[in-house]
């Protein structure tokens, strides 16, 4: 009952930034990477002791945050649940031999071993996720984690929409969830809250956050 009900979620909510969108989300992204990098990551990362030996990044769509992970990064592992996404990215990095590319179901990471990665990574995916989708995944992040590894996970702040109400009707697709439920579901699932971090999302101030985790 509980697997079906992620299930119809991961088909209803999950499988709308593929092909369609390539240049619409992906290509325009893409130009907005190092916006995003100075203002979202690069701060916070180093604010933190984070090894690079084996990153993650997870719900990676056309690679461009792997494309910045990759200069400091010995290995990434880039993990989607779009069949379109991860062809694109196996081409893409093909004969790379830093880059691994493996495929999710929506809702756990059954084929990443325990312990495989240092850093575990993911930007402007999680912000749309439905919490049930996010509640399943966060004890597979600190599964997959080294013990003392960090997270970095880039999340919604908007509750106004209130928890049953359509994602796409709140500014820019931003699902249900805040600052304190997700260190609540990150602390549930074994986590340090180590950092909090709210920013604005174009117009709308403190729409997301980045809390960055660690694996005790
Ligand atoms: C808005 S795109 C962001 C892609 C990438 N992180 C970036 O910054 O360009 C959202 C990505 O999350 C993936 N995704 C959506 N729901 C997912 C889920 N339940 N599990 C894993 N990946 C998911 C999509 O396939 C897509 O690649």
């Amino acid at each position: 009952m509980f697997f079906t009900s992620l299930k119809n979620l991961v088909k209803r909510n999950s499988l709308l930034w593929g092909e369609d969108v390539a240049e619409a989300y992906h290509g325009a992204a893409a130009r907005d990477m190092q916006a995003h990098w100075n203002q979202f990551i690069e701060p916070a990362r180093r604010r933190h002791p984070i090894d690079y030996t084996s990153v993650v990044d997870f719900a990676c769509g056309y690679g461009r945050n792997t494309d910045f992970l990759l200069p400091f990064s010995e290995h990434v592992t880039m993990i989607d649940v779009n069949e379109h996404n991860l062809q694109y990215c196996q081409e893409k990095y093909a004969g790379n031999p830093k880059v691994d590319v493996k495929q999710c179901n929506g809702y756990d990471l059954g084929k990443i071993p325990g312990e495989h990665c240092s850093f575990f990574y993911t930007f402007d995916s999680m912000v749309h996720f439905p919490p049930k989708i996010l509640k399943a995944y966060l004890p597979e992040f600190f599964r997959v984690l080294k013990s003392g590894g960090y997270a970095l996970v880039h999340h919604s702040n908007y509750t106004a929409g209130g928890p049953n109400g359509d994602f796409k009707a709140n500014p820019h697709w931003r699902n249900y969830m805040s600052v304190d439920m997700f260190a609540n579901i990150s602390r549930a699932a074994g986590f340090i809250v180590a950092e909090q971090t709210m920013h604005a999302w174009g117009e709308v101030a403190d729409l997301d956050c980045v809390t960055i985790l660690q694996k005790p």
